[in-house]
């Protein structure tokens, strides 16, 4: 089963790395490159349906938790219907399970399961969907993930639309006091994450910005230390 809920022992910025744009034929050895200046570890599931795109499954998600045991494994659901799969990948070891929105017309009751799995419990938007469309399950939101691109590929364009989503939730979750965490995910890297923590973003995922770059461990060192630097000038 999952670990307890990671998202509270972490401090600003998260750095997640998607693995997507990891070596395929050697995602552990891509992970060991980050020399652990890593956070959590994104894991894109996607089904051919959600979106046009196929990657992992539940195995994956039971490999890196044995590899790694006190890693956060960060699960992006980009399935449908996600009740479908809840409970193999909360069984196989994921800390933290975000379902998009999008995927099911029973987000509440979603949430609820993933909570009751033992997980952290994440909700996603597309780039194209409101955000007021999660005031009514916030407060049942570990995680808030904002797709800054299209979901189903890495090494996408970022979308700065999406900024004003991220300084919406920060109000919303001051006004309402809840306790969800803000994550960003596609298009990231040491050209725009100041920006995004700027906005009040508090987990950034990146995959080709850091996997594609020739030394993933410094990429996520600078990227950090940009990002605190969007952070410190708020
Ligand atoms: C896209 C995934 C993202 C993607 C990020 O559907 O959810 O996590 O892997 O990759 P980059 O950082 O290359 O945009
Ligand atoms: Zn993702």
């Amino acid at each position: 089963m999952a670990g307890p809920l990671p998202v509270v022992t972490c401090s600003r910025p998260i750095i997640a790395p998607s693995i997507l744009s990891a070596d395929p034929l050697d995602i552990a050895g891509s992970v060991d490159l980050l020399k652990g200046e890593h956070d959590w570890i994104h894991m894109d599931i996607m089904d051919g349906h959600f979106v046009p795109n196929l990657s992992y499954g539940p195995s994956l998600v039971s490999a890196c938790r044995k590899r790694w045991p006190n890693a956060v494994l960060d699960v992006h659901l980009m399935v449908v219907p996600p009740e479908d799969f809840i409970e193999p990948f909360a069984l196989a070891g994921a800390s933290i399970l975000s379902v998009h929105h999008e995927a099911t017309p029973h987000i509440h009751r979603v949430l609820q399961r993933i909570r009751d799995l033992g997980c952290s419990a994440g909700v996603t938007l597309n780039p194209g969907t409101p955000v007021e469309l999660l005031k009514p399950v916030l407060h049942m939101a570990d995680l808030v993930l904002v797709m800054s691109v299209n979901p189903g590929y890495g090494g996408q364009f970022f979308i700065p639309e999406v900024l004003e989503k991220i300084r919406l939730l920060c109000c919303w979750r001051e006004a309402f006091e809840h306790s969800f965490l803000v994550e960003v995910d596609g298009g990231l890297g040491l050209d725009n994450v100041r920006q995004v923590t700027a906005a009040g973003c508090d987990v950034l995922v990146a995959g080709s910005s850091i996997f594609n770059s020739p030394d993933p461990a410094r990429m996520v060192r600078e990227m950090r230390a940009k990002a605190r630097e969007g952070i410190i000038s708020v």
